[in-house]
């Protein structure tokens, strides 16, 4: 019932330009593929051009941070209703490199949740623990933060949860499939508790360190719906295959 979910998060990278030879590079070699959900996130400024690049594709857009209000003074900011403009379909909420530098708190995350979904954007709502909150046992109670904070006063519609554990992210070090699997299914019963049996239609993915050689062992985890990818998507063979994962 659930369709793989594979994300691309560019996060500071590619210029108009290398936004658009990636995707006309990219977009034939996945044309195809019907059976899994595709998304790319490029940075704000690429978000027009890979929109026209994307019309008409199996390719959907998204884009890597949002703020919560609908329009006003907040120089620097974009606003939900300003993505559904441009053409976004999804929005990346919470990733830990926003918590991390730009001091994003579970409240802010919900806040923006909320905002994205009202206006009609789907969420990747990102949580995962850091190296030393794992080695202190601290992994489990991280996630349920995350996953019942983020979520806070909304529904389960248009959510997909990410679950990157910091320590793998940029790192190669990816989490093993059996890490994986215990977080996702911890994810899942933590929906399960919200939502009830309609938990069972949201997405979780994983994202750390996947490349074209982890990738299909990733994918076997029973609760692995999908990847969020940062390195290995800012080349189009490496994010090819990644798409083209093998089923095990
Ligand atoms: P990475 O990044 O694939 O480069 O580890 C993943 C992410 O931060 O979403």
């Amino acid at each position: 019932m659930r369709r793989p979910f594979i994300a691309a998060n560019w996060k500071m990278n590619k210029t108009v330009s290398e936004t658009q030879d990636f995707l006309s590079a990219f977009i034939p070699e996945v044309k195809e593929v019907k059976d899994v959900d595709i998304v790319i996130a490029p940075p704000f400024t690429s978000l027009a051009v890979a929109a026209e690049e994307l019309s008409n594709t199996n390719i959907k857009l998204a884009a890597q941070n949002v703020f919560y209000e609908e329009k006003g003074a907040y120089t620097g900011e974009v606003s939900p209703l300003m993505l559904i403009d441009i053409g976004c379909k999804y929005v990346i909420v919470g990733h830990s490199e926003r918590r991390q530098y730009f001091h994003e708190t579970d409240e802010i995350v919900n806040r923006k949740v909320r905002a994205a979904k009202k206006a009609g954007l789907g969420v990747i709502l990102c949580v995962g623990e850091d190296l030393e909150e794992r080695e202190t046992g601290k992994t489990f109670s991280v996630l349920e933060k995350g996953v019942d904070k983020g979520l806070s006063e909304t529904d389960y519609e248009g959510i997909v949860i990410a679950y990157e554990p910091i320590w793998a992210i940029g790192t190669g070090r990816t989490a093993t499939p059996e890490q994986a699997q215990e977080a996702h299914e911890f994810i899942r019963e933590r929906l399960r508790l919200n939502y009830g049996k309609k938990a069972d239609s949201i997405c979780i993915i994983y994202g750390g360190s996947v490349t074209p050689d982890n990738i299909d062992s990733l994918m076997a985890c029973k609760d692995l719906d999908g990847v969020l990818v940062g390195g290995a998507s800012l080349k189009v063979e490496s994010f090819v295959r990644i798409v083209r994962f093998n089923r095990l």
